[in-house]
């Protein structure tokens, strides 16, 4: 009787204790709790319960057939979410009547990573038929491809919704150019809702992936206009940039590396070559020249653990820009095109 009535107390001491760290565990999510709006971590936890699965394997596939994905589906994302919000209109391929992102100055041939995107929403529909939107899945791909480059992993809301339409010129206007000073850059985060901090934090995207050589080239042989290379450059970073990106329009399109001392491994080096003046875009390199950001890119070489922490911090907050929720928009059946 004494041994029914102990494993009797203990079968609900387990489940107190277990819901109390379940409970807990979800409060402790530091973006705002459980839920966000219309947004919750288990949105799709009934209705497509391998979604994460089919996400992670899609992203797995690409990546083992070409390592700089990675850093393309995180590009990719932030694109989506910069212009029009995180509503999937990246992915919308030009119409009659519409001109979408997809061609505007800073996506055409250079955004990579849609038929990824295509592939994992083919997967899906096939198990969860009109059920997950096409941006949650850019969302969470965009996640795994971090964590996958060796990053930092971060919890992500789900249930945006796909927008109905895309604007090239936004597209245009909005997304930050690497010719345009710092203050511009911030101009254009805090315009969406992002500030000082996110542009340092996600500018760390750039410890991954590949630049055309036209994004930078000034620097190497006429530097606004003097003639001379950037000054501030190095020496040997300045000689192997000019073997990359020869002074013709024909190397116009070679890659150059964003962090050429680790260019697939999503650390904290992008902060480091700051520190050492071999940051690769102007746009990169005046982060540590200015005062009010050089001492978070100072904080960030030294402390690859702060880095990750902020970068999930950032990362939560750039994917809940302007979200379509509950009945707006649609779950779009391809993500090339808006459902008839
Ligand atoms: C702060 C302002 C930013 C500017 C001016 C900028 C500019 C650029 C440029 C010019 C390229 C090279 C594109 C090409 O040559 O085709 C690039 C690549 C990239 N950007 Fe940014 N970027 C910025 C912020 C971000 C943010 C916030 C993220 C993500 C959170 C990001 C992620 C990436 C990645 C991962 C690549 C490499 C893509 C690949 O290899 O396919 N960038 N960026
Ligand atoms: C593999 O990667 C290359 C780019 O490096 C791409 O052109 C090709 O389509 C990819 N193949 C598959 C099966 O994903
Ligand atoms: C920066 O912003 C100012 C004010 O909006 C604008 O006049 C200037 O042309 C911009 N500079 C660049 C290089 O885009």
């Amino acid at each position: 009787m004494a041994h029914k009535l102990f494993s009797y107390i203990a079968f609900i001491t387990f489940f107190l204790v277990f819901f109390h760290f379940s409970t807990s565990v979800v409060s402790q999510y530091p973006y705002g709790g459980y839920s966000y709006g219309q947004l919750d971590y288990r949105f799709y936890d009934r209705s497509c319960p391998r979604l994460l699965n089919m996400v992670r394997y899609g992203v797995w596939a690409a990546y083992r057939n070409d390592t700089r994905i990675a850093a393309s589906l995180l590009r990719l994302h932030f694109h989506d979410c910069f212009v029009n919000g995180c509503d999937g209109s990246v992915l919308l391929d030009d119409t009659e009547d519409m001109k979408g992102e997809k061609n505007a100055l800073p996506n055409r041939n250079s955004v990579r990573g849609y038929e990824v995107i295509d592939n994992i929403k083919a997967d899906v529909e096939r198990f969860c038929p009109t059920t997950v939107s096409c941006v949650d899945i850019l969302t969470l791909a965009a996640r795994e491809a971090v964590a996958m480059a060796g990053g930092p992993s971060w919890p992500v809301l789900l249930g945006r919704r796909d927008g109905i339409s895309a604007s090239q010129q936004a597209a245009n206007e909005q997304l930050p150019s690497p010719f345009e000073p710092l203050d511009n850059i911030t101009a254009k985060f805090t315009a969406k809702g992002l500030d000082l901090k996110d542009v340092v934090v996600l500018s760390g995207a750039h410890t991954i992936g590949y630049a055309q050589c036209f994004t930078f080239k000034r620097r190497l042989f006429n530097f606004k206009g003097s003639g001379q290379p950037d000054p501030t450059l190095d020496a040997s970073t300045l000689s192997n940039l000019q073997t990359m990106c020869p002074n013709a329009d024909s190397s116009n399109t070679n890659l150059a590396p964003l962090d050429s001392a680790s260019t697939y491994r999503f650390d904290n080096m992008y902060y480091t070559n700051l520190v050492n003046n071999v940051g690769l875009l102007e746009s990169d390199q005046a982060l540590a020249r200015d005062p009010k950001t050089t001492p978070m890119v100072n904080s960030y070489s030294a402390n690859s653990y702060l880095f990750w922490n902020d970068f999930g911090t950032s990362m939560a907050k750039l994917g809940n820009l302007g979200i379509l929720t509950g009945n707006q928009g649609q779950i779009r059946n391809k993500c090339g095109a808006v459902n008839l």
